[in-house]
């Protein structure tokens, strides 16, 4: 997948948006990015996408060295897809169908596959109303499930997610992590960004941490998220699961469900007896 080797990238000659960064994408399965606003996540993520040439370095898909003329890109983006952090970008037709339907076009698929897969995507983010509506009458939230559903009806095999939940309700949000777990299970490879914590320690299995371009710290994410003194460094806080083992001597959690099934083993009955 991606290898990234030594890449700077600057918008312009004074700052570094990334400094001399090396990523590589085969040491996980679900990968996080996380550091604190202008710390370079969506910069990478264009780097990944072609939008922008690094300064310096290199970028490999699948041991080539990105290329840039159109052909190129467009077989980089028929494997790899993204979700723009601003759903706006995503989007370029007036309806919904519409827009969803030209990126399949693109890729040759005939109307009626077009139509199934358009359905099955909206179903998946609980959109299907949204299907003949303007896209300008959505709100962001819903924009932003539409933006997702047209990666889910591409079925790219590597999907970049910046800030895939900011700015959804917890039914949106769960609705999201769900789809982010099934993909998964269909063997697609994902990265993401995100601001979230907990979402990240519950999804990801390996991890970045970005801090003003730079990469201070990576590794399994159970080894990340336990060093926090890096964690307080990127500005970025704990899951709440970490603060439990940190604080409480609790052992450090992977799930909130193994917490439950920890505590009502160890002490589910004394307290039943108590509360009799
Ligand atoms: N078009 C641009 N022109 C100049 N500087 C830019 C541009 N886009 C981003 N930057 C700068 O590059 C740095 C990295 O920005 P970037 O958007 O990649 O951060 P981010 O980690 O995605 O932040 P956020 O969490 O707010 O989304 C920031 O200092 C930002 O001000
Ligand atoms: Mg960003």
């Amino acid at each position: 997948m991606f290898k990234i080797n030594n890449l700077t990238y600057q918008y312009d000659k004074k700052r570094k948006a990334l400094d001399n960064i090396s990523m590589d994408f085969d040491k996980g399965d679900i990968i996080g990015i996380i550091g604190s606003n202008g710390s370079g996540k969506s910069t990478l993520f264009n780097n990944l996408m072609g939008i922008l040439k690094p300064t310096e370095g290199e970028i490999l898909y699948k041991n080539n060295k990105l290329k840039y003329d159109k052909k190129s890109l467009y077989n980089l983006r028929k494997d790899v897809g993204i979700v723009f952090q601003d759903p706006e970008k995503q989007i370029f037709y007036s309806m919904v169908y519409d827009d969803l339907a030209f990126a399949l076009r693109n890729i040759g698929l005939d109307r009626k596959n077009i139509k199934v897969r358009i359905n099955k995507a909206l179903e998946a983010v609980n959109g299907e109303d949204f299907i003949d509506r303007p896209v300008h009458s959505l709100s962001f939230g819903q924009k932003k499930r539409v933006a997702i559903a047209s990666v889910i009806a591409m079925e790219n095999n590597l999907i970049l997610l910046d800030e895939p939940t900011a700015g959804l309700d917890p039914e949106s949000t769960k609705a999201i992590v769900e789809i982010i777990k099934s993909m998964y299970n269909k063997g697609k490879k994902i990265i993401i960004t995100s601001h979230d914590m907990n979402l990240i320690y519950d999804i990801c299995d390996y991890t970045y941490v970005l801090n003003k371009g730079k990469i201070i710290v990576e590794g399994k994410v159970e080894e990340v998220f336990i060093n926090e003194e890096k964690i307080e460094e990127a500005g970025l806080e704990l899951p709440w699961l970490v603060k439990l083992n940190k604080n409480m001597d609790l052992p450090l959690f992977r799930k909130e469900e193994d917490l439950y099934n920890y505590w009502s083993e160890n002490f589910g009955m004394n307290l039943n007896k108590i509360a009799k």
